[in-house]
């Protein structure tokens, strides 16, 4: 009775699989909207979701699909040329067919027998990217849901090390020891909010981050570094992580990696580098050079759901010696029993936070294969040449100010109205509200130094510098628009 319901041998059920594949398929060709955003607010939305989510009966394909159209058409298109608010990514189709056959496949990465092969994929993409990434021979990885995750994962393990390291205290079995209120944490002023979601989460308390001072270009200081670790030295303070970020979420600024990884050697600290956002300039022919001294790291984010072009979730975890891995291990007898170790068979739930992982490496093998190493350098660069041809423009309208473009492929800056007096920060608001009200453009905002701003944040390599520059004139347009009815005050 079930039979067609499931992916299997019978002919009925292939029909039906090939059926709603290509229907899905032919929606998604047909319907996407022509515009960043249909612009509905929070509350037509809802009323267009029907609260019956399990009808008691099948319901009627047809209506099904129309249902989706609707979800379809009220989506925001990551692919349009007027969206670049976020670290959002238009996804390759090579790895759109990927995730069809990951789900299909319905593997699970945390033991051999639920994923025999794709145990071997991931192991050897996660080999070759901690060689990609300059790491030496005994560093290892896990696939990851997120930039989030792999950050939490850095400094819980830096945590553990430091913890057993000094106090021969396993933090894993007794949890934290009272020194842990003198424990803290080093990353710029503009690091990623994760920092200290983290600390908040490992039981150190938000208070135990410390933030230094960036330079003009939004990079961290390494003599503030220096005098911060020297402080808490003063301080009886216990210093056990530094997170430098390569490419900050809204400037794309990369830290001094090998000034910092100098300064955490010589003070003993954890070096983890979020390269969330810059890490594909590892593979970026132009702009490989950035992330110099990356290879120093104990520790690394980076995420393929950025500038990979990865449908979400897509994110590696890479750590310079695997063996810190053993901190966190369990072992449980009905997945991953002590025996499989001397037998030789590979479990990866040792090396994850989460237990049913999906095989997302699949999606990265198929995109790198098909992509090639030349394509995929030269979408990262035009990325960044688009960022610069966006910076360009603003420098080019007398009612926008630059405040920073393109040390990767994001571009800040605010619209200046022409008269006096007015709320600048208010108008900046409205302003990215109006666009997106309008369906007209997906922008992003962010605050600098107390001055509200906007942003683009250039995804899309495919994109053409005219419509970028169509973009920037929409926005100064739009400005203009709204600073005529403006009130005064
Ligand atoms: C620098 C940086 N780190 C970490 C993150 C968090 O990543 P995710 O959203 O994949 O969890 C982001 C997200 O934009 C980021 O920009």
């Amino acid at each position: 009775m079930f039979e067609s319901d499931f992916l299997i041998t019978a002919p009925a059920s292939k029909d039906l699989y090939r059926e709603l594949m290509a229907r899905v398929t032919e929606l998604l060709c047909s319907c996407l909207p022509d515009h960043s955003y249909s612009g509905k607010n929070p509350s037509v939305l809802s009323a267009l979701i029907d609260p019956e989510f399990l009808p008691d009966a099948s319901a009627a394909p047809e209506a099904v699909f129309d249902k989706l159209r609707v979800i379809v058409s009220n989506s925001v298109v990551v692919s349009h040329p007027n969206t670049a608010a976020h670290l959002h990514c238009p996804p390759l189709l090579a790895a759109l067919a990927a995730e069809a056959a990951i789900s299909a496949l319905n593997q699970s990465m945390d033991s051999f027998d639920q994923a025999p092969i794709a145990t071997s994929v991931e192991q050897k993409f996660v080999q070759w990217l901690t060689a990609e990434a300059g790491f030496p021979a005994g560093g290892n990885g896990t696939l990851t849901a997120g930039g989030t995750q792999s950050n939490y994962m850095g400094l819980l393990l830096a945590r553990d090390a430091f913890l057993k390291s000094r106090f021969q205290w396993p933090a894993q079995k007794r949890g934290l020891p009272p020194e842990a209120a003198r424990m803290r944490v080093l990353c710029s002023e503009v690091a990623h909010f994760t920092v200290e979601k983290s600390a908040a989460q490992l039981g150190l308390g938000t208070d135990a981050v410390v933030r230094v001072a960036v330079d003009d270009e939004f990079r961290m200081q390494p003599e503030s570094l220096r005098t911060a670790l020297d402080d808490m030295r003063d301080k009886n303070l216990l210093p056990f992580a530094i997170v430098a970020t390569a490419g900050s979420t809204d400037f794309g600024s990369v830290d001094p990696l090998q000034d910092i990884a100098a300064l955490a050697r010589s003070a003993g600290v954890w070096l983890h580098v979020d390269a969330a956002y810059g890490g594909s300039l590892l593979f970026s022919q132009s702009h490989r050079d950035k992330l110099e001294g990356i290879a120093s790291a104990d520790s690394l984010s980076i995420d393929f759901h950025k500038l990979f072009w990865q449908p979400i979730p897509a994110s590696a975890f890479l750590l310079r010696d695997a063996r810190h891995f053993e901190l966190i291990e369990q072992h449980a007898d009905y997945l991953n029993p002590e025996a499989h170790e001397e037998q030789g068979i590979p479990n990866l739930v040792k090396n994850s936070l989460l237990t049913t992982r999906r095989f997302d490496a699949l999606k990265l093998w198929l995109s790198f294969q098909m992509l090639g190493r030349q394509k995929l350098s030269a979408m990262i660069d035009r990325t960044i040449e688009l960022a610069l041809c966006a910076a360009n423009t603003v420098g080019r309208r007398p009612e926008l100010q630059l405040i920073h473009g393109a040390s990767l492929s994001t571009v800040v800056f605010r619209y200046i109205p022409s008269r006096q007096g007015l709320d600048v920060n208010g108008l900046n608001t409205v302003l990215r509200q109006r666009l997106f009200d309008l369906g007209l453009a997906v922008i992003g905002h962010t605050r600098v130094r107390g001055q509200q701003c906007l942003k683009l944040t250039c995804m899309n390599p495919a994109v053409s510098d005219a419509q970028m520059e169509a973009l920037v004139c929409t926005i100064a347009e739009h400005g203009r628009q709204l600073e005529v009815g403006w009130p005064l005050g």
